[in-house]
């Protein structure tokens, strides 16, 4: 067996990957990862999101990298970049950012094979109370979920912990996209669900390495994917904030390789 092709897959079809392979997912996620913190000084009213993923692409360029998803399904970009109502894959281009725009950087990068996979919120300007409590909230719920990652939880255990905080919050949970698994692969089995039943779903075993990728809308949930066949938008056209890591479960919990290198990690906390 060559290296690709190490490890067991359960019966749900997922990879349980190696100690050896940690490494790997954390150099890949610490540059993703690294991306997104350098990438926060350009994000100013005036800037076009065409200009960010240029950045964006530039850079993983110069670690000697490559863009997971240049190439992928026909995208052409080394980010999504998703700002108000947008919920999730919208794509660069030539519309400047206003004062109080808000913004999701979705960043994956391959590393000797490994997929980093992460995304963030950014503000243009000044942040308004609104947007602030959807992007704290929409945050909190990643780390609720990330906090139920152990051998033994379930998948429907994640879920549970994203939707009963967002709906405390009486904001709703998209539905129409959810995480997944990763690896030397951009996505595998399983699909992560942000919401569910406690105790349902595959059972977490040391060595799966998924993403867990919220996106929480201060209005309701459904979306509907634009004519571009990518930006998917609120169907009520309320605002949307989303973030996202790649975590690897261990023997006593979870390891997260997309933390923020400069602890640039919320807009809320200064660029
Ligand atoms: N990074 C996204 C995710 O979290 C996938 C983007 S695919 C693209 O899974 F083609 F739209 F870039
Ligand atoms: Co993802
Ligand atoms: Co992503």
């Amino acid at each position: 067996m060559d290296d690709t092709h190490r490890g067991r897959i359960t019966k749900e079809g997922i990879r349980i990957h190696e100690e050896a392979d940690f490494a790997g997912m954390k150099a890949a996620g610490q540059l993703a990862a690294r991306i997104l913190d350098d990438v926060a000084a350009l994000v100013v009213p005036g800037t076009t999101t065409e200009a960010l993923d240029r950045f964006i692409e530039d850079e993983v360029k110069a670690a000697g990298a490559k863009s997971a998803t240049i190439g992928y399904k026909g995208y052409k970009h080394a980010s999504c970049i998703s700002v108000n109502h947008v919920v999730c894959h919208g794509i660069p281009g030539t519309k400047t950012l206003k004062d109080g725009d808000i913004l999701n950087i979705d960043v994956t990068v391959i590393v000797d094979g490994w997929f980093g996979d992460t995304s963030r919120m950014y503000v243009a300007g000044k942040l308004n109370r609104k947007s602030e409590r959807l992007i704290q909230v929409t945050h909190d719920a990643l780390f609720k979920g990330i906090e139920a990652v152990k051998p033994g939880n379930t998948f429907g255990d994640i879920g549970h912990a994203i939707q009963a905080y967002v709906e405390a919050h009486r904001m709703s949970v998209v539905r129409d996209f959810c995480g997944h698994g990763l690896g030397r692969v951009f996505h595998a089995p399983p699909n992560v669900l942000h919401y569910g039943r406690p105790s349902s779903g595959a059972i977490l075993e040391e060595g799966m390495f998924f993403t867990i990728e919220p996106m929480v809308n201060l209005g309701r949930p459904e979306t509907k994917v634009l004519a571009d066949d990518w930006t998917a938008v609120t169907r009520d056209k309320s605002l949307s904030a989303q973030f996202e890591h790649s975590v690897g479960v261990t023997a006593n919990g979870f390891e997260i390789f997309t933390l923020s290198p400069g602890n640039k990690f919320h807009p809320t906390y200064g660029v």
